[in-house]
């Protein structure tokens, strides 16, 4: 069987990203990393994909950025990845690059959307005294943080939660969470169709990951 391929787009740290590689060295997972792509040089993450290439294209010195997007492009079709997912890709994205990648391109987000999207997200959630936070996986439209929700996982926010430790939490389900939805996508089980995320009765279970 192919494998459709992915590429991982980061700015940072990428424990994302390192989870999603992970989760695609096993024999059955239905995809495989091609690149590994940052717009920032030095991003840490770009030192932990083992095997997997990286690149990094600096948006800095690119006149706009549809300039950048369009080498991102070139070097993400040219690495054979039809599938993308953005990791903490601190970027945002014109409808150029939205458009070329329309139902192929999929972001995490730690908030359980549509609450809190933007950034600062655990320190909101705590503000605003919810009892449920989490992450959620969606395809990446024009909006930000807006496009259609893929799978999404809670976890109950504590008394003596703080930004950190509730953040520790959510990004212990992001990990767990990303890898079922790149198979869910990989696989045509999750897919996007007038604007809407079609899940196949049977994928629903895969779209849930729960706090342990
Ligand atoms: C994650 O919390 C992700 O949801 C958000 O940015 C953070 C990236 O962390 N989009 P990492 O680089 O994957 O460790």
């Amino acid at each position: 069987m192919t494998r459709p391929r992915f590429a991982v787009l980061i700015s940072g740290r990428g424990s994302n990203m390192q989870a999603l590689l992970a989760a695609a060295r096993a024999p059955d997972f239905p995809a495989e990393p091609a690149l590994v792509l940052s717009n920032v040089a030095d991003a840490p993450g770009l030192s932990l994909t083992g095997t997997v290439p990286t690149a990094a294209i600096p948006h800095r010195g690119q006149p706009d950025r549809e300039a950048h997007e369009r080498l991102l492009a070139e070097a993400i079709d040219a690495s054979g990845a039809t599938l993308v997912c953005l990791a903490g890709y601190m970027r945002r994205l014109t409808p150029f690059l939205v458009r070329h990648y329309a139902g192929r391109m999929i972001n995490i987000h730690p908030s359980l959307l549509p609450s809190f999207p933007g950034l600062d997200t655990h320190a909101r959630a705590l503000a605003a005294g919810v009892r449920l936070h989490g992450c959620t996986v969606h395809f990446v439209s024009e909006g930000v943080d807006e496009g259609p929700i893929i799978a999404q996982a809670a976890v109950a926010v504590a008394p003596d939660d703080t930004e950190d430790t509730l953040a520790a939490r959510v990004l212990a389900q992001e990990h767990a969470l990303y890898p079922r939805a790149l198979a869910l996508v990989a696989t045509g089980r999750a897919r996007l169709v007038d604007g809407r995320c079609v899940l196949d009765a049977p994928a629903v279970a895969g779209a849930f990951a729960n706090p342990a």
